[in-house]
């Protein structure tokens, strides 16, 4: 494989105008090369020399495009030697399998342990492999307590009154900007700001659906989606999710031509808790399908920064050129949840979305707006973003190698390229809950699969979120539930 050149592709117009330094453009090329098998598992990579002279670039930057691919685990530095293609890497069949699900409508279940499970996940104490959140080292906090204290100083009284729907301009005006990235293109007026993810996805279905009628949603899905159906008495059809290429869109049609479906809860990028992302083409196929059947297609689109490679995928809505699409997100995982800060795209249902906010909560917390607005403004969030990228990619790429050392052999486990979610699955008769209370006493937090299905199923499942750095405590952590697996 030596002497292979990884001379850049000719530019083109879209090249030039990119702003991404060059470094992540060339780690960008070098993985896709490795992703289609040019260069395997232990192969040498092209020396840095080589690198430097073939893509015109000091050798500075060529070491920082290694050094990217480094942190994402896929390459590794061997002393006096150069680059290898990380050995470690693992190959796909040790990706889960798609699941069964039920093809009629159900009442959504509730696991019985959710509380349980819940509460542990937010215990100081325990090992939060359950807690989808940053770990406290990666929130920006001295930015945002700087912006907190000159917001609060600035504004004056007006930082303590309620923001009311659609929420602050300066808020709104600085969204639609960052918006664009996603590929969504509406005016600052076109946003309403909401209290995160859940508020936005609570006020669009709200906005669809009366109790008793039928939503898709995927299986399996954040259970924060689920309870909230079954809280607004909704029957769901279960859509099965492929981590290599999300919601089956062929289980979706099927869905659509048997059922009275009035919307699908859909996270199209990096998926909560399978880590997929939908390509292209089929988000354009799910959005074409949609409108052909009249269903409103609600996106959860709030891991979509975490990416781990150059590029944010395209949200949904970027490809929707009418009115089928209502666009969801937050800053909860990609700055901090306790911000509070999320949008929606409601489209034609703008009216209707903002009378339903001012029904159900009122207003949202007006400094947080302000400081998320100012920071938005400074570009100190792109800064924040890319390290937080970094973090997660390898963070995420640590525990999944010491998941699957440890664990028994059948273990699969997903390969996420962005977000900071592992879904793994053992094979069948293996009971994620007794696991995860087996666990508790242990006290270490992970998620079973049941809490992710509406029929309460994928027991053989459960999640690991990496927000967390693998460190001695929680490396021996997965020696534990290694064990506890094992039974
Ligand atoms: C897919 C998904 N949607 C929504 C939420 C809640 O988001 P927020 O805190 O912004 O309300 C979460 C939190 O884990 C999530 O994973």
């Amino acid at each position: 494989m030596q002497g292979q050149s990884l001379q850049p592709f000719p530019f083109m117009k879209s090249d030039t105008l990119t702003a991404d330094p060059i470094y992540q453009r060339i780690a960008e090329r070098v993985e896709g090369l490795i992703a289609g098998g040019t260069f395997r598992s232990g192969d040498r990579l092209p020396s840095v020399r080589a690198l430097s002279r073939d893509w015109r670039v000091s050798v500075t930057t060529a070491v920082g495009a290694y050094s990217l691919l480094e942190d994402r685990g896929v390459v590794e530095p061997r002393p006096r030697s150069g680059y290898y293609v990380s050995a470690r890497r693992l190959s796909p069949e040790r990706l889960p399998r798609g699941n069964e699900v039920e093809s009629d409508p159900v009442e959504v279940g509730c696991a019985e342990i959710t509380e349980k499970v819940m509460d542990a996940s937010a215990t100081p104490g325990i090992v939060p492999f359950g807690a989808a959140v940053p770990a406290d080292e990666i929130l920006p906090s001295a930015k945002l307590a700087a912006l907190y204290g000159s917001v609060i100083r600035s504004a004056g009284p007006s930082a303590h009154q309620y923001s009311m729907p659609p929420g602050l301009p300066a808020l709104r005006f600085e969204l639609a900007k960052r918006l664009l990235g996603s590929g969504i293109a509406v005016s600052p007026d076109d946003i309403i700001a909401t209290s995160g993810a859940i508020d936005a996805v609570l006020l669009a279905v709200k906005s669809v659906c009366e109790a008793g009628d039928v939503v898709a949603v995927e299986s399996p899905t954040y259970f924060g989606i689920l309870s909230m159906v079954r809280e607004l008495g909704l029957k769901v059809v279960e859509i099965p999710v492929f981590s290599d290429r999300g919601l089956c869109v062929e289980a979706l049609a099927e869905a659509f031509a048997s059922h009275p479906v009035k919307a699908c809860i859909l996270q199209p990028n990096f998926h909560n808790p399978v880590g997929s992302v939908m390509p292209d083409a089929e988000k354009r196929r799910v959005v074409a399908l949609a409108k052909q059947h009249g269903v409103t297609l609600i996106e959860d689109d709030l891991y979509g920064d975490l990416h781990f490679s150059e590029k944010r995928p395209l949200s949904l809505k970027a490809f929707d050129s009418g009115d089928t699409v209502i666009h969801c997100g937050s800053y909860s995982k990609s700055l901090a949840p306790g911000l509070r800060v999320g949008w929606i795209v409601p489209g034609s249902r703008y009216h209707r979305i903002k009378s339903l906010k001012y029904a159900t909560s009122l207003a949202n917390a007006t400094a947080s707006e302000m400081v998320v607005a100012e920071f938005l403004k400074s570009g100190g969030v792109e800064r924040h973003l890319r390290k937080a990228r970094r973090i997660y990619a390898r963070q995420t790429h640590e525990i999944r190698e010491a998941i699957l050392e440890r664990f028994p052999g059948e273990i699969r486990v997903t390969r996420p390229e962005g977000g900071f979610l592992l879904w793994c699955q053992m094979p069948e008769g293996f009971d994620s809950e007794a696991f995860a209370l087996a666990a508790l006493k242990r006290k270490i937090s992970v998620v079973p699969g049941t809490l992710f299905s509406a029929s309460c199923g994928l027991r053989n499942c459960f999640r690991i979120s990496c927000g967390f750095p693998l460190d001695d405590h929680s490396r021996r952590a997965v020696g534990i539930l290694a064990r506890l697996a094992e039974g």
